[in-house]
């Protein structure tokens, strides 16, 4: 219940604690519980509340009160901070995985004294989180003071800044918490909270508000501001939000939190286990991460290692290893310390997804739409588990951004399975005889490196085209193999070197030499038999025989995917029709706007592009034409029916069980809504499945969808 309003005109400072106790419940129930319980404007209007009583009775105003996460003065410097118990650091195991949980499991059985018959220890694995240690100082259950670890001896007080950072609570949910749901009585302050407890953990960006910092530090810049910068990688952001001697733009700055470990304590029995101090620090309200564990032996804290590895990229936040840590606290204190390291901790990293390098130079390559995409020729560098020489800087303003020039060092990034991009420079490191400014049109003499043909920007886009279409060698091989693909023409055995040799040689131009190709010239590759050869020819004889929406995606068309080449050929049921097509007659086809619209019409007003139409069909290309010719010309009953898979099918793969709708006139979609006509589910079905049964939507099994497209 919340406090009477009425209260405050009689007694303000009943009314001041009661207004503190409601905010700081709400704040923790919606920052750290993720639970919120009143509208945000409610929040708003008790704060206000407490603001104004606040600024009438200053003595009322406590430590703790929530309005004290507002922003304080600018700084003169840091206080330095004693800690009482020194900040350690942990050992970094090097042996790479498996055999760095079996390192650390034998010298801590070796320690120990344990021998084979004894049982394996228990340990916890933890997320090493890439971020800055700080140590959160409670007394009473308020929070007092802040400090960064400095040289582990002596920090810096970062109070003011600390206050900010929502996900730190001012005051400790005291009683902890039992059980998630359960909640202290409305009132109570934190009495019985221990005199002295010393927080420590991890304060951290995560990736999306660090990607959504630098975006308005880059318009800060834009707007010319010469104090503001991009920062390289979120732990630097959170370092220097911390360290902002302007608690304003230490405000700014969204950070994060998640704890570790105790500091200084008194008046708290310290729980019997890492594990259990985890638990116990979550349930007063401190954030813990979920992404902890308690395993048995070096098996344990391997397979530990291999699934946090393999959750790494999808983490909000930036991890570069676990740490491994023995559970219990009276082995801890059995095993001690070597020099300024806990023998009972280490941590275990996983290969670096950023490095420095140096950039040798800048080259352009060339799409299969013309598209011109700068790439940072590098040093080679070791990053995130490979070699990496070439790292994709996407488009010009992207270079300009980050001002990256030749000579450069830069930050290369490479996670998961992405490719490697340069994320920033070292400015500081710019040699002086470094590069100019990039400039993509300046560099390549407006000329594309591939073809000499003109490089054009349009208005609005971000990136430059070569206008040589299918002249330029790099977009013919693109195009070809585009052609060529399953869901185009269908051109079986025809590989990205094949068609390297085909298009150096001379041997293919354009698309329809495809069909003039004969023995005598695929002999004549290199490495090339006779037998590949006879199998190539009659793939491409096969090949011919096609469909209109085959064709029409095969012919490459910027923004003509596979869904529209199929609408188009429903449509117009005939090539001709959509050559012929204007701007208006085109937008009458489902789900073509201006932007495709306009594509399409640009590439057939090419005369070359109506010629290549005109020589494929010379050559025997053929399909069926007629409305709804996407498919065939057999009768459509499912026409306007929509479906959607989900799921595994016994037999059919996606693709065959689309094909199979579609040749029926059926329309396949990606999500369930009111329009779905059938759902098609298999095995490991889940939330489309659960729509459609919400919905009452028909569900088929493969069976189910067989019998029916026999049986319309
Ligand atoms: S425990 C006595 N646990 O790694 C052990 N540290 O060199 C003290 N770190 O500066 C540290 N995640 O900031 C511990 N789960 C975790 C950690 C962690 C990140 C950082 C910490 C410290 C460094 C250790």
């Amino acid at each position: 219940m919340e406090p009477h309003a009425a209260a405050s005109l009689r007694e303000p400072s009943a009314r001041a604690a009661a207004l503190r106790e409601s905010l700081h419940r709400h704040a923790e129930a919606y920052y750290v519980f993720d639970e919120p319980q009143i509208p945000d404007a409610e929040y708003d209007k008790l704060f206000q509340e407490l603001q104004a009583i606040e600024a009438e009775h200053p003595e009322l105003c406590t430590a703790d009160s929530p309005t004290q996460r507002v922003i304080g003065k600018v700084l003169p410097g840091f206080r330095p901070v004693r800690h009482v118990v020194p900040m350690l650091s942990i050992r970094t195991e090097t042996d790479t995985e498996p055999s760095g949980a079996a390192t650390f499991d034998a010298r801590i059985r070796r320690e120990l004294e344990l021998t084979e018959g004894d049982p394996p220890i228990e340990y916890v694995g933890e997320l090493k989180f890439d971020g800055l240690a700080i140590n959160l100082r409670y007394e009473r259950g308020v929070l007092v003071q802040a400090a960064t670890r400095g040289d582990g001896e002596t920090g810096e007080d970062v109070t003011q800044n600390i206050r900010t950072v929502r996900q730190i609570p001012l005051r400790l949910h005291w009683p902890p918490r039992a059980g998630k749901g359960t909640r202290a009585a409305a009132g109570a302050a934190p009495y019985g909270a221990p005199a002295v407890l010393e927080v420590r953990g991890e304060l951290y960006m995560r990736r999306d508000q660090f990607e959504a910092l630098n975006e308005r530090q880059r318009a800060w810049i834009a707007a010319g501001d010469k104090r503001e910068k991009t920062f390289v990688n979120p732990r630097n952001a959170a370092a220097g939000a911390v360290r902002q001697l302007d608690p304003a733009i230490a405000a700014r700055r969204p950070l994060s939190f998640f704890a570790y470990g105790l500091g200084a304590v008194e008046g708290w029995e310290i729980p019997a286990t890492q594990s259990a101090l985890l638990d116990a620090l979550a349930a007063m309200g401190v954030p813990v991460s979920r992404d902890h564990a308690v395993v048995q032996g070096a098996e344990g804290l391997a397979a530990f290692h291999r699934t946090i590895g393999a959750k790494r990229d999808s983490l909000p936040f930036d991890i570069d290893g676990v740490v491994y840590k023995v559970d219990s606290r009276a082995l801890q204190q059995r095993l001690g310390f070597v020099s300024r390291e806990p023998r009972w901790a280490v941590a275990h990293k996983y290969p670096a997804q950023e490095q420095l390098t140096r950039v040798r130079d800048i080259d352009v390559q060339v799409g299969r739409t013309g598209k011109l995409t700068p790439v940072a020729k590098l040093e080679p560098v070791f990053v995130g588990g490979t070699t990496v020489s070439n790292a994709t800087l996407h488009n010009e303003d992207e270079v300009r951004r980050k001002d990256v020039r030749i000579g450069d060092t830069v930050i290369v990034r490479r996670a998961g399975d992405v490719i490697p991009e340069v994320v920033g420079v070292v400015v500081e490191q710019r040699p002086a005889d470094a590069g100019e400014p990039f400039d993509l049109y300046k560099r390549l003499g407006g000329k594309c490196p591939i073809c000499g043909s003109a490089i054009t920007r349009e208005e609005g886009e971000v990136d430059w085209r070569c206008s040589g279409g299918l002249f330029c060698p790099a977009q013919r091989k693109q195009a070809i193999l585009h052609f060529a693909q399953r869901r185009a023409l269908d051109i079986g055995g025809l590989g990205e070197k094949l068609v390297d040799q085909l298009v150096d040689t001379g041997a293919i131009r354009t698309l329809p030499d495809f069909f003039k190709l004969g023995p005598a010239e695929l002999t004549a590759l290199e490495r090339y038999g006779e037998k590949s050869a006879a199998n190539l020819l009659e793939s491409l004889e096969q090949s011919k025989s096609t469909t209109l929406a085959r064709f029409l995606y095969g012919l490459g068309i910027r923004h003509v995917g596979e869904t529209t080449a199929k609408d188009l050929a429903n449509h117009f049921g005939s090539i001709d029709r959509v050559i012929e097509a204007r701007l208006e007659q085109l937008l009458e086809a489902p789900d073509v706007g201006p932007v495709v619209a306009q594509s399409i019409r640009t590439f057939f007003e090419q005369r070359h592009n109506r010629e290549v139409v005109e020589q494929l069909r010379s050559a025997g290309v053929t399909w069926q034409e007629g409305p709804g010719s996407a498919a065939s010309l057999a009768p459509r009953p499912f026409a306007g029916k929509t479906f959607v898979l989900t799921g595994t099918l016994p037999k059919l793969s996606r693709d065959e069980a689309k094909e199979m709708i579609e040749s029926v006139g059926g329309k396949v979609s990606g999500s369930v809504s009111k329009k779905t006509d059938y759902v098609v589910a298999g095995s490991e079905a889940g939330s489309k499945l659960a729509k459609a049964q919400e919905l009452g939507t028909t569900v088929l099994d493969e069976a189910g969808l067989l019998g029916l497209l026999s049986n319309p």
